[in-house]
């Protein structure tokens, strides 16, 4: 793996979570690991229906208050066996992150910014009780996993290998508590394009009728109870005729988060501005980290105002109707970024205006984010300089010329790299 400089357990968290600092924490040093005796075969990589077929191996990791922190296991991917009165399985004490691992045109496989994944999740593990670990650690024992089973990540362009951590309360007692026991495991799952839509655009149902997420609640966290609770709206949206919920909040519709991707507009603002603007992160909102490297990467070319602030469902009626919006799209690891081509909102079909593809400001970030997950082989032919960094990401656009060193010797903590 690359070596990273940046800590895996961020101030943000470190502060919300004191446990987290100087944490117990297992070590990937340690991980057994126990081979299959026979390799599945690989599915074709078109047609992949997400999260439906799993590699040969998963990473499994148990923690007890007792005994603390086991060693990792590697072993041959199968069902597991949980006690009937596990926490996960009455009180929903369960989180989990999503992640992708791309096969780059060198061949090499590369994870995106796998440390705020790691952040994430211990911010989670934090609202859900249960404990902490070294992120980086927990990230090299992926990377193993990763490579053990690196033949699943596809040579096609629009193909993945999607990876899937998960924590859960083994608490194996009916009383709701603090679990005494955790399984920290990681699955992995070749995968397509996520919206399965050949306009490339999602539509998307605007109905306040239920609720996501409010504030105090754990909707900034990923927790498994958030999706499961958003499922008969989901159920609802499709026999509108729509893809996804647009999670609307308060008496006045804002709009916050779709069901799996953040929320962008793209816009000549109240005040004549040209403006890419999101929802701000105020506790109902997932940080996405697709949508923190939009942020980042629309901020550092300057050509617009970039906005975190408050949108409702009137201010996009009234810009449909002044024609000041330009487009709408989500974010999000599985899409990266998707279109959005109608809302339905209180009966009313709100047709969502289509640029050009070649011109439009959505198809841009897809370029961009994919070529900088293709970085540092062939599709990102110029101006890209890896460094030092938090993380890497934000010292990509600084540069004039293509960076003169190995990328595995360098100091890249947003993607991990290593040959194959
Ligand atoms: C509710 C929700 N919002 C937003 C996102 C996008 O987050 P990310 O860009 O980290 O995938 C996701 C996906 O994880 C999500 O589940």
């Amino acid at each position: 793996m690359a070596s990273g400089s940046a800590s895996a357990r961020s101030p943000q968290v470190q502060d919300e979570n004191p446990s987290c600092n100087d944490v117990a924490s297992f070590k990937a040093a340690d991980t057994v690991v126990q081979q299959c005796e026979s390799r599945k075969p690989k599915p074709e990589s078109e047609n992949l229906s997400f999260g439906t077929v799993f590699t040969d191996h998963m990473l499994l990791i148990e923690w007890s208050s007792e005994g603390g922190w086991e060693k990792p296991r590697i072993q041959p991917f199968g069902n597991l066996s949980l006690h009937p009165a596990c926490s996960a399985l009455h009180y929903a004490v369960q989180l989990f992150e999503g992640m992708k691992a791309y096969r780059g045109q060198d061949d090499r496989v590369r994870l995106f910014r796998p440390m705020l994944n790691m952040e994430r999740m211990l911010k989670s593990a934090h609202r859900a009780c249960l404990p902490s670990f070294d992120g980086a650690e927990f990230l090299e024992c992926i990377r193993k996993l990763v490579e053990l089973d690196q033949d699943w990540v596809s040579r096609s362009d629009s193909a993945s290998l999607y990876i899937r951590p998960t924590f859960l309360g083994t608490e194996s007692s009916l009383g709701v508590k603090k679990a005494s026991r955790a399984l920290l495991f990681v699955i992995l799952s070749p995968v397509g394009s996520y919206f399965s839509t050949a306009s490339n655009s999602v539509s998307l149902w605007a109905d306040s009728k239920y609720i996501r997420a409010w504030k105090g609640g754990t909707g900034d966290c990923k927790l498994g109870a958030n999706y499961g609770a958003c499922i008969l709206a989901q159920d609802e949206a499709v026999g509108f005729g729509c893809q996804q919920v647009l999670w609307l909040y308060g008496d006045d519709h804002q709009i916050t988060e779709v069901g799996t991707m953040n929320l962008f507009l793209y816009w000549i603002n109240q005040d004549g501005e040209e403006e890419l603007a999101t929802p701000p992160l105020d506790g109902i909102i997932l940080p996405g980290i697709t949508r923190q490297s939009i942020l980042e990467l629309a901020r550092k070319w300057g050509e617009f105002k970039v906005s975190e602030r408050y949108l409702t469902m009137a201010d996009l009626r009234v810009a449909l109707e002044e024609e000041r919006l330009k487009e709408m799209f989500g974010s999000g690891t599985a899409c990266v970024v998707s279109r959005v081509g109608r809302v339905l909102y209180q009966g009313q079909s709100l047709q969502i205006p289509c640029v050009a593809e070649s011109n439009s400001l959505t198809s841009r970030l897809l370029k961009e984010l994919t070529d900088i997950q293709d970085v540092p082989n062939g599709r990102i032919g110029h101006a890209r300089c890896l460094c030092n960094g938090s993380d890497g990401f934000s010292l990509l656009f600084s540069a004039s010329k293509r960076p003169a060193f190995s990328p595995i010797d360098s100091s890249l903590v947003f993607m991990l790299v290593y040959p194959l």
